[in-house]
């Protein structure tokens, strides 16, 4: 094992020294690399013959989440093709090459390949040419496999597209997945063409395409240095474009579904030499997502996005147009049967796709054209051109409409809607020309309730003098929609279950006005209170969320408060009121492990005994969440500051489900919050899916942490990143600053935990403060179990059910994985120190507002997503 482990170390020595090995032309088999192994060349593995281009695992726009083979041009920085972009690995996902083929691989396991080529012929080498072409040969030199047949987004000089071929956007410079644009090599043309088959962009339609031979078929498309072509199956050219004489040229679908050319004059330079060259289409109007769903471009110097009549803009910053009466469109509701009907728009707006018609039916009378539109649930909206009798259908996403002076034509365009129901318009703010029908059933309704209320307050009154009703209001009345009446208190939403809700001036009352503060986090501050009732509660303030609609939040406090475990904290209660949420938890007078544990302010060491059942207490809450409950719920930030403890043995952990309050905007603080370093499993990163496993890795570290007494690795204080601020629990007595924290300590510890635990060596990681009160059995039981928490495929680590039955003695202790926890040696602790700019550049990157930007986030919401869970 020893001795394993040197030659390990010696091989990452050697590689890292000699700046790891960096190939000229080409690669023979058996042959291993990941950015990490080359890191010290930023991934980069072979080199051209000329070294014009280089092949390597390539982070796009150097963020650390999506790692790709790529071959890039070398001064230009141009990726021009990059391997199976839908799934990218981490930095230490592995490129390998064999005899038999090449794969990539997220980690070490077969199953975890994402992108492979085998051959039947053996493999004898992998080459880079200086065409910028990526190709496997055999021994006698003959291709198997060539990247210049399976263009990605880019093409480039001298590279054929072969008729049927076609290049794919990527969603954005950092984030290579296929996008919605697509540019096809048809066998009669090029064209550019939106997700759906809409096309927006033709070679031909081109005014300054030459056509040479009319008729004919389309072989090949290639780009050289004076210009673009297309061949027909005798290599003659069919029809050109030509383009000022440049060495080199890049063809790209960009993310906005331009197709733009770049040229260079020389190899190697890195000027640009004609702006961007050629891009089509010229106007940014024809774009298919120009102004987003039916926004009307205005074609100008800048296109202007304006909604067509009838249509207004959402109430959000999204440039999506929508009915303004209320009803919706097809494309938003999946309600197919109901009474739809079709809005015809003015004359001088047209699809975006009306020049080329892409799908449609010719001679078809109006009547069948919109009869067929009704009965067929993927039809979005047609339009009709009277003169030609074409019905052409909008399918699976509305596209962007022009403005067009020109008012002749006799192209009508129609979409469909979807008639909304009274609480959607009333959602949509447009209730006035409602009003006249609504008001009369409103006030009956509003009396009933009233009626009810009064009752209600009568009988409660009789039967419990001792609460007082404007205090407390049952929940059944408690929550409201978000855009109702300005009215506070009447018109609310039943939902059912809801703990019981308290009004904030009687929670400020109970709280001596927020006085005093016994916690803050991530999600606010936490005060003491005391209900009329005499019990003591915690009041968590959620300031840092924003405002969440009050339906919304509801939703998820009914969740939160219709589970009951002994090991979980429980919700006593909540607020809602204008933009204030509050929630009540029942009060634990220990305050948070933490505190216990790292001994703040002069607390007892906590001892064997009591750190097994708190593990023990904390596993079974967790298991509790994740396997008892209608859907797992997962924590995603089990820390000890979310375990707390009362007398007599009580441990709970709090904070559950609070992740589902959280709205997809707030993923920055979403991804800050989850972000609380040390606890984070390698997934986070990696971006792959979270699951229970992910809290299961969580735990494992928190569980070291109560073996050993202390922080697994020193934190740098939280100056930048406000939210990764811990939750402190709640106790009585002042805020200790993290200052106070232990000592610092320079290793980190599960990798001691893990050393020590292949040299049998356990007695040394127990806490010293416990002088010895526990037996090296009882450490290496509970390190063994802390290791396999820790394995970096989620799939390895037990559930959080096994956990608890190991620590609890009902299951035999599972063996770790060595081979799982190596990644704790080789990025471990990195991965732990450079965490915090890695989510300080999340944070900023959220932020503003570019598109790149964007895809973090989006990224992050499929993560908030998949924890919420399906519901
Ligand atoms: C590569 O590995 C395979 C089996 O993994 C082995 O059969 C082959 O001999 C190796 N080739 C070289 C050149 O080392
Ligand atoms: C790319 O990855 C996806 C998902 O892992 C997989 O379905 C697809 O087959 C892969 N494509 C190739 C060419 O390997
Ligand atoms: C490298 O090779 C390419 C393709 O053969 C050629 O166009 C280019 O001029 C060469 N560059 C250098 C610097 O030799
Ligand atoms: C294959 O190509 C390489 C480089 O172009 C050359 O060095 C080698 O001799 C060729 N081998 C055969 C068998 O043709
Ligand atoms: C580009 O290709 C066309 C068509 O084959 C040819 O006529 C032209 O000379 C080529 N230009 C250059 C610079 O190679
Ligand atoms: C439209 O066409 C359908 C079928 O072709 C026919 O039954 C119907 O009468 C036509 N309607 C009109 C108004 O011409
Ligand atoms: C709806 O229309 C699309 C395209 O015209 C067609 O592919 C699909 O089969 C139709 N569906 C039904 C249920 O008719
Ligand atoms: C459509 O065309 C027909 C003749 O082809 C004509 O009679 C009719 O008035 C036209 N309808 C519209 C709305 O222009």
């Amino acid at each position: 094992m020893a001795l394993h482990r040197f030659l390990f170390f010696l091989l990452l020595h050697v590689l890292r020294c000699s700046g790891g090995p960096l190939y000229q032309g080409s690669i023979a088999p058996n042959y291993t690399v990941s950015h990490l192994l080359n890191v010290d060349h930023n991934g980069v593995f072979l080199n051209s013959p000329n070294s014009t281009y280089h092949a390597s695992m390539c982070n796009p726009a150097k963020q650390q989440l999506r790692f790709y083979l790529c071959v890039v041009h070398k001064n230009t920085h141009t990726i021009v093709w990059s391997a199976n972009a839908s799934s990218p690995v981490s930095s230490s996902g592995k490129l390998k090459l064999s005899p038999s083929g090449i794969t990539i691989s997220a980690g070490d396991d077969v199953s975890d390949v994402v992108w492979s080529f085998y051959s039947d012929r053996t493999v004898s080498a992998l080459r880079l040419h200086d065409s910028g072409n990526l190709v496997l040969v055999d021994k006698s030199n003959v291709s198997l496999w060539e990247s210049f047949h399976h263009p990605t987004d880019t093409f480039v000089s001298g590279q054929r597209i072969v008729s049927g071929g076609f290049l794919t956007s990527s969603v954005s410079d950092s984030d290579l997945m296929p996008g919605d644009y697509k540019m096809v090599v048809s066998e009669s043309d090029v064209i550019l063409e939106w997700s759906n088959g809409q096309r927006y962009w033709a070679f031909s339609s081109d005014l300054e395409t030459r056509n040479y031979i009319p008729a004919a078929k389309v072989s090949y498309m290639m780009m050289n240095g004076s210009g673009i072509f297309l061949f027909d199956p005798n290599s003659r050219v069919m029809s050109a474009r030509s383009l000022p004489s440049a060495k080199l040229r890049f063809g790209k679908i960009d993310k906005h579904g331009h197709f733009v050319i770049t040229s260079y004059e020389m190899d190697s330079s890195s000027e640009d030499i004609h702006g961007s060259g050629f891009t089509a289409p010229t106007s940014a109007c024809d774009l298919p997502f120009a102004c987003s769903t039916l926004g009307v471009c205005t074609p100008g110097k800048t296109a202007k996005c304006s909604c067509p009549p009838g249509f207004r803009h959402l109430p959000t910053e999204s440039t999506d147009c929508v009915p303004s009466d209320g009803s919706s469109l097809a494309a938003d509701s999946d309600n197919c049967d109901s009474s739809i009907h079709f809005k015809q728009l003015p004359t001088n707006i047209r699809y975006f796709d009306s020049k080329f018609q892409s799908s449609g039916i010719s001679n078809l009378n109006i009547t069948s054209c919109r009869l067929f539109c009704s009965n067929n649930c993927t039809c979005l909206g047609f339009y009709y051109t009277n003169s030609s009798k074409y019905c052409s259908f909008l399918q699976k996403k509305l596209g962007s409409l022009i403005f067009d002076d020109d008012d002749s034509s006799d192209t009508r365009l129609y979409i469909k809607i979807v008639p909304g129901d009274i609480q959607s318009i009333l959602d949509n703010n447009n209730r006035a020309f409602l009003l006249p029908i609504l008001l009369p059933s409103i006030a009956l309704v509003l009396l009933v309730i009233v009626i009810g209320l009064l009752l209600l307050r009568y009988l409660r009154k009789e039967r419990n003098p001792k609460y007082d009703s404007s205090f407390i209001k049952k929940s059944r009345f408690g929550c409201r929609k978000k855009h109702e009446l300005p009215d506070e208190d009447d018109d609310d939403i039943p939902i059912l279950g809801l703990p019981t809700r308290f009004t904030y001036a009687k929670l400020e009352e109970s709280t001596e006005g927020f006085s005093q503060q016994i916690g803050s986090g991530g999600f606010g501050e936490v005060f003491k209170g005391t209900l009329p009732d005499k019990t003591t509660v915690a009041v968590k303030r959620i300031t840092n969320m924003g405002v969440q609609g009050k339906k919304e939040f509801c939703t998820e406090i009914a969740v939160i408060g219709k589970i009951h475990h002994v090991n979980l904290v429980k919700l006593r209660g909540f607020c809602a009121q204008g933009s204030r949420r509050l929630l009540v938890y029942e009060f634990m007078n220990r305050s948070s492990l933490d505190r216990s544990l790292f001994n703040v302010g002069g607390r007892p060491v906590l001892e064997w005994e009591e750190r097994v059942q708190i593990a023990i207490g904390a596993s079974r809450g967790l298991s509790y969440l994740h396997t008892s409950c209608d859907n797992t719920i997962l924590h995603c930030d089990i820390k000890p500051e979310n375990i707390l403890l009362h007398d007599h043995n009580g441990v709970k952990i709090a904070d559950f489900g609070l992740a589902k309050l959280l709205r997809p905007e707030q993923s920055n603080l979403f991804t800050t919050m989850r972000g609380t370093r040390g606890y984070l499993a390698p997934e986070w990163l990696t971006n792959s899916a979270i699951s229970d496993r992910t809290d299961v890795y969580s735990f494992g570290m928190v569980l070291l942490e109560i073996l050993h007494g202390r922080k697994n690795c020193v934190s740098i204080p939280d100056r930048n990143t406000p939210f990764a601020a811990t939750d402190s629990g709640w106790i009585d007595g002042s805020l200790s600053s993290p200052s106070t924290m232990p000592v610092v300590e320079e290793s980190y510890f599960p990798l001691i935990a893990l050393e020590k635990h292949e040299e049998d060596n356990y007695g040394v990681l127990a806490d010293p403060r416990l002088e010895g009160r526990v037996t090296t059995d009882e450490v290496k039981k509970m390190v063994k179990i802390a290791l396999c928490c820790l394995h970096e495929e989620p799939y390895r680590r037990p559930s959080m059910v096994t956990v608890a039955g190991m620590l609890e003695g009902t299951i035999p202790v599972m063996e770790p994985r060595v081979m799982s926890l190596n990644f704790l040696r080789v990025y471990g602790r990195d991965v732990v120190r450079s965490l915090p700019a890695t989510m300080a550049a999340v944070t900023v990157t959220t932020s503003n507002n570019s598109s790149d930007a964007e895809d973090v986030a989006v990224s992050y919401h499929q993560s908030a997503e998949q924890v919420s869970g399906p519901r």
